[in-house]
């Protein structure tokens, strides 16, 4: 449970203090700083959230800005609007149709696109910081390591799924290869690359989406959690051949 104490000085100050709630690596915007920060960046992910905001979507959030600080096309911001008062970024929140009821809303703002992609949870337990990254990296292309994935073999994997049949066979050897350098848990990895290039070559590109839709399957049952981590980090490989321009 994180707390949130209000002290009040013998001046009549308010002083806020916030425990480990400061999100690291995520820059606050404002209505005035709001449309000269966005248009700068391939992908901005932004939080609308009340103004001093805790708890655990808040954390998942953070890990997310925590996970990406490598990663120059993404920023990781936040808008923190008051409902009273002076109604700091109210206007922004209206603008992008959020009311009070939805903080905390994920908005998705990718280069050259007007309209933000909007973030949707079903469930609390969805909102997790590994959703949010696959959101981010389905929308807007932009390189975040998901559980499970490897660099070199997810820009194989791109090159895969937009090259002919024979260039196909080159890209699988270059993986094949590429695997033998790889660290023991890298290679467990990069087998399921190797396996998924090989599938697609014998039963073609439809194959990835029957894949996705049994790998959902399989995950909305009941799963022993190392199960578990194991086929959501098979999902998060097989992103890695989907064409974001299908999304
Ligand atoms: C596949 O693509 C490569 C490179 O674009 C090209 O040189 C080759 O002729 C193509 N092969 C076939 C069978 O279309």
């Amino acid at each position: 449970m994180r707390a949130l104490w209000i002290v009040i000085t013998t001046f009549g100050c308010v002083l806020i203090a916030a425990n480990a709630e400061s999100c690291k690596g995520c820059v606050p915007l404002d209505s005035f700083s709001f449309d000269k920060v966005i248009p700068k960046f391939k992908a901005v992910v932004v939080k609308f959230d009340v103004a001093f905001p805790y708890g655990d979507k808040h954390d998942e959030f953070r890990k997310i800005a925590a996970d990406t600080k490598d990663s120059q096309d993404l920023l990781v911001a936040e808008v923190g609007v008051k409902d009273f008062g002076n109604k700091d970024n109210s206007d922004l929140a209206q603008k992008y149709d959020i009311n009070k009821d939805d903080y905390p809303a994920i908005r998705l703002f990718v280069q050259g696109r007007s309209e933000p992609y909007k973030f949707v949870a079903e469930k609390d337990e969805d909102f997790t910081a590994d959703n949010i990254k696959r959101f981010i990296r389905s929308h807007s292309g932009v390189y975040l390591g998901l559980p499970g994935c490897v660099e070199q073999l997810d820009r194989l994997a791109k090159e895969y799924q937009s090259a002919n049949e024979s260039e196909r066979k080159k890209i699988l050897e270059r993986a094949k290869i590429f695997e033998d350098t790889l660290s023991e848990e890298q290679r467990t990895a990069a087998k399921v690359y190797v396996k998924l290039m090989e599938r697609i070559m014998e039963r073609g590109d439809v194959f990835v989406q029957t894949e996705q839709t049994r790998l959902e399957g399989l995950l909305k049952g009941k799963l022993s959690n190392d199960k578990k981590r194991v086929m959501e980090e098979r999902r998060n490989i097989l992103q890695s051949f989907t064409s974001r321009d299908e999304l």
